[in-house]
């Protein structure tokens, strides 16, 4: 902390990392990482997962209540009609070279749905519908164009996660595969300042519009320090192997001074209580043989970081049985983090009308080390 916080005269306190600053207020998002509680508007996500729908979250996170039976079927409605895409986002989506990283396209995909005229600032709940409809049917149209097939009409009927699968498979996914990425998809749907949301704010604080904060968002999730790694964690498994070889290769690399993907976290200080809700998960949906050999991976890196890093309380993220949840869905791990885009669009969209009705325009200090002003410029 040393090096990260010090003062500096005339501009303050140094916090790299903005780990210890507060930038504003919110009402959205409680992340209690001493505890490992997270909750939106007050409902925490035990609550909501195996209760409420995905829809039912968007609802909560844009309105601050729970919808009511009229709210759901509207809301079905609207989102139903919004996932028919504007003739400018079909355009760059036909004119994308095939076979772009998916999360790299869909930064190019994003910032296509609009503009300040057809999503005018101030950010409305109608403009925040319109990107958790359209963003996973951008996603999915060229995720299907890269695999030469025409992109699928949506669904009627299908909720907003079945129709994510179906748009990207042309089938109708398993119930069970259903109910697990829609666990995930809820647990997903905003997590406080994160950077992906910091940088939406950054922008809309300027009066910027959604689309713009929304593609500074995926900009920013595209990172691994941020979403950037769940299909790490995939690749990890695979490369234990088998769960009698988890000590073994856990401790080989923490010798070798990597990092296990998938573990630890910045706000956590005990288990991510999402990865909590997705182990759960996992025991109904993933393979057993991969649960077995995550379950043997999670239980030798928990006690070897215990080991190596005695005291900094090191356990597995989102990301952990995340993956073994987004594997379980069916779906390929380079759209393991696209999907969670697809996911905290929800999160955006509130966050940016959150930001836009109570706004200052967000600038912070720099502590300057450079040289002392007052050099001469080299003449002749
Ligand atoms: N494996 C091994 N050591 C670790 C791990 C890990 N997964 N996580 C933290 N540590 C150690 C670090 O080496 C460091 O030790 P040191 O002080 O002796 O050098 C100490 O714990 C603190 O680490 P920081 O990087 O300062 O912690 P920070 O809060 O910045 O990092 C992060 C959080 C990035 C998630 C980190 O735990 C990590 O790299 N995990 C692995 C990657 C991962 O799972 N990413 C997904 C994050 S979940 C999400 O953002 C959606």
């Amino acid at each position: 902390v040393g090096r990260r916080m010090a003062e500096f005269a005339g501009t303050g306190t140094l916090d790299k990392g903005l780990e210890h600053a507060v930038m504003g207020e919110s009402r959205l998002t409680l992340v209690e990482g001493e505890t490992g509680g997270l909750s939106y508007r007050g409902y925490s996500i035990d609550e909501l997962v195996g209760h409420a729908s995905y829809e039912a979250v968007v609802h909560l996170l844009l309105h601050g209540t729970p919808p009511t039976a009229a709210d759901v079927t509207r809301l079905e409605t609207d989102l139903h009609k919004l996932r028919t895409l504007p003739a400018g986002a079909r355009g760059v989506l036909q004119s994308l070279p095939v076979g772009l990283p998916p999360l790299e396209a869909l930064r190019t995909l994003i910032s296509s749905l609009g503009d300040g005229r057809s999503f005018p600032y101030p950010p409305t709940r109608e403009q925040g519908l319109a990107l958790v409809a359209q963003v996973p049917v951008l996603l999915a149209g060229y995720v299907r164009r890269s695999q030469h097939a025409a992109p699928l009409d949506p669904l009627g009927g299908l909720g907003h996660v079945a129709q994510y699968l179906f748009l990207l498979t042309g089938r109708r996914s398993e119930p069970r595969q259903v109910r697990a990425l829609e666990a995930y998809f809820i647990l997903l749907a905003d997590h406080g300042m994160n950077a992906s949301t910091f940088a939406l704010r950054v922008v809309l604080s300027t009066q910027s519009d959604l689309i713009s904060g929304a593609t500074a968002a995926v900009a920013a999730l595209k990172g691994p320090l941020h979403g950037g790694a769940p299909s790490k964690v995939s690749d990890m498994l695979d490369s234990v192997g088998t769960p009698e070889n988890a000590e073994a290769w856990v401790s080989a690399a923490l010798a070798r001074k990597e990092r296990l993907m998938g573990f630890g976290h910045r706000a956590y200080k005990t288990e991510d209580p999402r990865a909590k809700i997705l182990k759960r998960i996992a025991r109904e949906a993933a393979d057993p043989e991969r649960l077995r050999l995550a379950e043997a991976v999670e239980t030798a890196a928990v006690a070897a970081l215990e080991r190596a890093k005695p005291g900094l309380r090191l356990y597995t993220n989102v990301e952990f049985y995340g993956a073994l949840v987004l594997e379980a869905a069916g779906l390929p791990r380079d759209l393991f983090t696209p999907t969670f885009a697809v996911a905290r669009t929800a999160g955006w969209a509130a966050h940016a009308i959150e930001q836009a009705a109570d706004n200052r325009l967000i600038r912070p200090e720099v502590a300057y080390i450079g040289e002392t002003p007052g050099h001469r410029w080299p003449v002749g």
